[in-house]
């Protein structure tokens, strides 16, 4: 039988460290039930000692998520510790992975610590882990950087007190992926007990390179464990792709012979979900999950594909969960097709109200565009993480007037709470005007610090347009996402999607503070 292939999914530990990706603890939450339908083997919830944000996030997760172990990251000291025991009690299967920087340059600069001091705080802050856990993770940060002598010396002590998994991080993302390879088996046979513990590989993308990097830890190196985020979210140029590589394994399993467990079907609405929660859109030409990813637009190609689809496709599309713009409901579709299409889409609710309000929002958006996809109807259900409660701002209507040599001007009218405003404004296009017009009223003082659009179906101009905002005020950062077929709308509504998260004071949280 194939070995496992062990996937870590750190989306929102690492991932979340990305500026402007932090996440608060409801949306967190909802992504780890996504990663938990994607069948990852490990998500990795946050950093419980950072902050009471993050504490909280781990918490919640590590108390509704079942069948994926639920891990928390620690500085290797007590309190942080314990205070990710403490956040991981509910959880089913609960995992502490603590750390310590053992390359020379992070101990003397940043630790300013010795050689001996890292080694015994590694070895202490492993013992005190396994008395509140079974399973611990042990990984020496800048580990790629680090002396090989130091490092394996390092290892064999934390292994010998009970850590069950060696993750050895390419921090700064300066690994290439033959050495890289070559490194993690040197080590293993250097470390006299490796055999008693799993290896894994956390590397980071700064030249480009984490995902061949990891697979050569796999191949080369015999890790059995990478860690990895969705889209390769991360500080700076990311993580490794939790989706490149998991297909990568799969489409060339005649030379990885190695098993996963993920459901790959999972990856699109995983990968749609992480982007429009954190604001990051995924670049068009993107492996697996990007809008081009299985876009033919030559025609010799799609002459090939059309005669045989393997001529130039070496995955299908809906493997990785792409519906192929399929037209699934209209108008005339009822509450139970629209019920039941959600459970296809693997979109669960917590209550039949929402359930209703979801689908009051679809027969409004079936009233304006004919075809509705599968992709309308996730962007339709995708900003659940205000809850009905939390919606204190709502878009009642919008009126806008721009003609070339004119300055545009807009009317909004919106509700706050039961009470009822009318704004307007002008701008320097219908998009500022009818933001100005909000703002005149709300006077938020919240600073726009992103603004994107982004077509919810390809191929065709009625596609809806989907535009996230991201605001920053006293120190929190929101993101705001809203959908509708007319982007000055859309626009309309993610900013006031994003002041109900500034609103409801719906902390976010930054992984490590
Ligand atoms: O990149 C890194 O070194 C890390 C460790 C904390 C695992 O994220
Ligand atoms: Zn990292």
């Amino acid at each position: 039988m194939a070995d496992q292939l062990i996937i870590f999914d750190t989306t929102l530990r690492d991932g979340e460290q990305s500026p402007g990706a932090s996440m608060t603890r409801d949306e967190k939450l909802r992504i780890a039930r996504q990663l938990e339908r994607l069948r990852v083997d490990v998500i990795e919830a946050g950093f419980a000692a950072s902050s009471n944000g993050d504490f909280e996030a781990v918490k919640a997760i590590a108390d509704n998520i079942r069948e994926s172990i639920v891990c928390s990251l620690a500085r290797a000291n007590d309190r942080d510790i314990a205070r990710a025991a403490e956040a991981l009690k509910g959880a089913a299967r609960a995992r502490i992975h603590t750390f310590i920087a053992t390359s020379e340059l992070h101990m003397e600069k940043k630790l300013r610590m010795t050689r001996d001091q890292v080694f015994e705080q590694a070895r202490q802050a492993v013992r005190f882990a396994r008395n509140l856990s079974a399973d611990i993770e042990f990984s020496p940060e800048d580990g790629y950087r680090s002396d090989p002598d130091f490092l394996a010396r390092v290892i064999e002590a934390v292994i010998a007190e009970g850590a069950r998994t060696i993750n050895i991080p390419d921090t700064v993302g300066y690994a290439v992926p033959e050495l890289f390879g070559q490194f993690i088996h040197d080590l293993r046979q250097r470390v006299p007990n490796s055999d008693k513990a799993v290896w894994s590989v956390h590397c980071h993308n700064d030249l480009g390179m984490a995902v061949a990097n990891s697979l050569a830890g796999v191949m080369i190196g015999g890790a059995r464990q990478v860690e990895c985020t969705i889209n390769g979210l991360g500080e700076r140029a990311g993580n490794c792709s939790l989706e490149e590589v998991v297909m990568a394994v799969k489409t060339r399993r005649d030379y990885f012979k190695l098993e996963v467990g993920i459901d790959t079907s999972q990856i699109v609405p995983a990968s749609r979900m992480v982007s429009q929660t954190t604001g990051f859109v995924v670049q068009p030409n993107k492996a697996v999950v990007g809008a081009n990813a299985f876009a033919h637009a030559s025609g010799i190609h799609q002459d090939g594909v059309l005669k045989a689809r393997d001529t130039y496709e070496i995955m299908r599309a809906e493997d990785v969960g792409w519906s192929a713009n399929k037209i699934v409901l209209g108008k005339l579709s009822g509450r139970n097709a629209f019920k039941a299409r959600l459970i296809e889409l693997g979109i669960a609710f917590e209550s039949e109200a929402e359930v209703n309000a979801a689908f009051a929002r679809f027969k409004d958006l079936a009233d304006r565009k004919s075809d509705i996809f599968d992709e309308d109807i996730l962007a339709l259900v995708g900003d659940e993480s205000v809850t009905a409660e939390q919606e204190h701002y709502r878009l009642l209507a919008l009126s806008q007037r721009s003609e070339t040599g004119e300055r545009p001007h807009a009317k909004v009218a919106f509700a706050a709470g039961n009470t009822e405003f009318h704004a307007e404004s002008d701008g320097n296009g219908p998009v500022d005007a009818s933001l100005k017009a909000i703002e005149s009223r709300v006077q938020s003082g919240a600073e726009l610090m992103l603004y994107s659009v982004n077509a919810i179906t390809s191929g065709s101009t009625e596609s809806q347009g989907e535009v996230t905002v991201r605001l920053q005020h006293g120190g929190r950062v929101v993101n705001g996402v809203g959908a509708d077929p007319d982007i000055v709308v859309a626009s309309a509504k993610a900013y006031l999607s994003a002041l109900n998260k500034l609103h409801s004071k719906a902390e976010r949280v930054a992984a490590q503070g």
